[in-house]
């Protein structure tokens, strides 16, 4: 097969978008200022090579289970299963090679549209059942991306996907989001442990750096001693979003770069909201135009269902019935 390097899309307002078939990743996503001047907002690697095994996450489709499952087991129709351990002891955006790392194929491929499909078969990384999945991004002329989720297993299984682009909306400069401003539109996070799982509580964001409900400079509180925050080293929890049906695509978040003042404006249908402020860059990948990916250097902020459903009974459901279909999707809009 012809593994076409770049695939690229685009539409009438300037926007150019890159993605590389492994892990389906967008790479690049080029917006025209007002001015006619153009940013590149999402991070990248220097070296094309590590999308193949994509460390970072940098711009792909997380899955099976994007974020972690507790001890990388769980209970599905009485019968445990054991997933791969490579976070701690804990389960990661589906294991050692996960959908982030996996070649995906073209599907179809036309001006504004780029569709992608993978096949995962039973027992990869101790999924049970085999999964076809299909993401179709497109780019309409009001600049928004839509990133589509369809997939369907022939036995019982989970799933929770994700796109897990960084942004940062000054551009490449090597330069903090810490002057981004956020606002997420979310009472409540999942509590987390130190390991970043899940306890099965839910916590009031109200009078915490977690209250992101107005417009906040994402540096303002992302010091404040708060065990949330100490456990994470900064953002990284799940907001709740009180959404999971199909096909209601709610705004959930909104982003501000502080130079380029872009606004980026991100709804879904999905019921759970992950902000990671990229506290675990540490600088050993290098990013777009020689700078390093150090701690910050971008934001992911990434519709899902809860990290751990399987194992809280009381969280949205994340199994997946054998014939049933798995249709979700995540919209980020720019605006300037
Ligand atoms: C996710 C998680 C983070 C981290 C990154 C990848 O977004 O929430 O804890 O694992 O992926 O480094």
């Amino acid at each position: 097969m012809n593994i076409p390097k770049t695939l690229k899309i685009f539409n009438k307002k300037g926007s150019i978008l890159t993605f590389n078939s492994y892990g389906a990743s967008l790479k690049s996503w080029n917006f025209e200022l007002k001015d006619k001047n153009r940013v590149d907002i999402v991070l990248g690697y220097g070296d094309e090579i590590n999308y193949e095994s994509n460390p970072l996450y940098l711009g792909c489709i997380a899955g099976r289970y994007a974020n972690r499952i507790a001890n990388g087991q769980f209970l599905l129709n009485g019968k445990l299963v054991k997933l791969t351990q490579n976070d701690n002891g804990n389960h990661l955006h589906g294991g050692q090679k996960g959908f982030s790392s996996k070649l995906w194929d073209v599907v179809e491929h036309k001006t504004n549209t780029l569709i992608l499909s993978l096949e995962s078969r039973d027992q990869d990384e101790n999924y049970p059942g085999t999964l076809k999945t299909t993401v179709s991004y497109t780019i309409n002329d009001l600049n928004e991306l839509k990133v589509a989720f369809y997939a369907f297993s022939d036995m019982d299984t989970i799933i929770n996907l994700t796109q897990h682009s960084y942004f940062n909306l000054n551009g490449n400069t090597g330069e903090d989001i810490l002057n981004h401003k956020i606002k997420i539109n979310s009472n409540q996070i999942t509590e987390i442990d130190h390991q970043l799982i899940p306890t099965g509580k839910f916590l009031d964001v109200k009078g915490t750096p977690l209250d992101l409900r107005k417009f906040t400079r994402i540096g303002k509180m992302i010091n404040q001693n708060f065990q949330q925050m100490n456990f994470a080293k900064g953002y990284d929890h799940n907001f709740v979003l009180n959404n999971n049906k199909a096909n209601n695509i709610k705004k959930v978040a909104e982003l501000i770069g502080d130079k380029t003042k872009i606004k980026m404006c991100v709804k879904t249908d999905l019921p759970g909201l992950q902000f990671y402020s990229g506290n675990f860059l540490d600088g050993s990948y290098e990013g777009k135009n020689g700078f390093k990916l150090i701690r910050n250097s971008g934001l992911c902020l990434e519709p899902q269902y809860f990290p751990d459903s399987p194992n809280n009974s009381h969280f949205p459901s994340t199994i997946l019935k054998k014939g049933d279909v798995y249709a979700h999707n995540i919209i980020y809009g720019l605006s300037n």
